[in-house]
């Protein structure tokens, strides 16, 4: 009888054990290369690194290219100014005798080596990311007066649903054949980096 009192104590201090660990490993994070970072502004361990992961994407030339400052979209992966003399135009379509939908159709064309998607037109001034950097970009994204209005959730489904920003998953080929460069991240580990961010408070660190 005691014999197996004994035994039972033993397996729930296992347990315990197992228990105070895992707690443990929740509330640090640790690096590929072992080294223990203790997070020291807040925020869940997790949301620091879905941050860094979200902005690899937001600040790659895929996005930024068509969120350029100024009026002139930018082209391929030295993001070199568009070519035919390309401008935003009135309502970010191109000006009248030039409209992007005039090249650029719904999806992409791997013969002519022109990307397309729906609604393909140049991001509004006000969501200009060209030389920002990636904190700046993140509170533009989540200022209202630049981001149309959206609250986070809006903000959300555009960054994990929008078929502009899934585009640079499947960016075809430019015009001398060459596939275009993809982000950085995998599409579904960024949309998962997304909406871990968003569920933590979307915490922006200080650099
Ligand atoms: C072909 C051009 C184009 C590409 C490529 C593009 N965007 Fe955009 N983006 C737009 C346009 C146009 C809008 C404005 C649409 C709106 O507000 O509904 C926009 C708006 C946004 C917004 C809305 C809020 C804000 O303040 O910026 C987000 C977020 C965004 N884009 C993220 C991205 C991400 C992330 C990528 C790359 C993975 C990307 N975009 C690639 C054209 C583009
Ligand atoms: C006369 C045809 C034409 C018009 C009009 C046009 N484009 Fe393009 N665009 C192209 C071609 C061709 C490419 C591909 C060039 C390459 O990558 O070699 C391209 C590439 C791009 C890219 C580069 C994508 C990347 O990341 O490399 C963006 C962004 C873009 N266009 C935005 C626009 C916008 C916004 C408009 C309207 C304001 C527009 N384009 C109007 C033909 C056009």
């Amino acid at each position: 009888m005691l014999k197996t009192n004994l035994f039972h104590f033993a397996i729930l201090l296992l347990i315990g054990g197992l228990a105070l660990s895992f707690a443990y490993t929740a509330s640090s994070d640790t690096d590929a290369d072992g080294v223990t970072e203790v997070v020291t502004n807040g925020s869940p361990p997790g949301a620091t690194e879905a941050f860094d992961k979200m902005m690899a994407v937001l600040t790659h030339k895929r996005c930024v290219n068509c969120h350029p400052s100024g009026d002139r979209p930018r082209q391929g992966e030295d993001s070199h100014y568009h070519n035919f003399g390309v401008r935003r135009g009135a309502d970010n379509h191109g000006l009248p005798a030039l409209q992007c939908e005039t090249c650029h159709q719904q999806e992409n064309n791997n013969f002519s080596g022109v990307p397309g998607a729906p609604e393909w037109s140049l991001a509004p001034l006000r969501m200009q990311w060209e030389g920002l950097s990636r904190v700046e970009i993140a509170r533009s994204i989540l200022d209202p007066a630049k981001n149309n209005g959206r609250s986070l959730e809006e903000t959300v489904q555009h960054l994990t649903e929008h078929e502009l920003v899934l585009w640079a998953w499947e960016p075809g080929v430019d015009a001398n054949g060459t596939p275009r460069e993809k982000p950085p991240v995998p599409k579904d580990e960024y949309i998962q980096a997304v909406k871990e961010w968003a569920a933590a408070g979307a915490p922006i660190p200080e650099k």
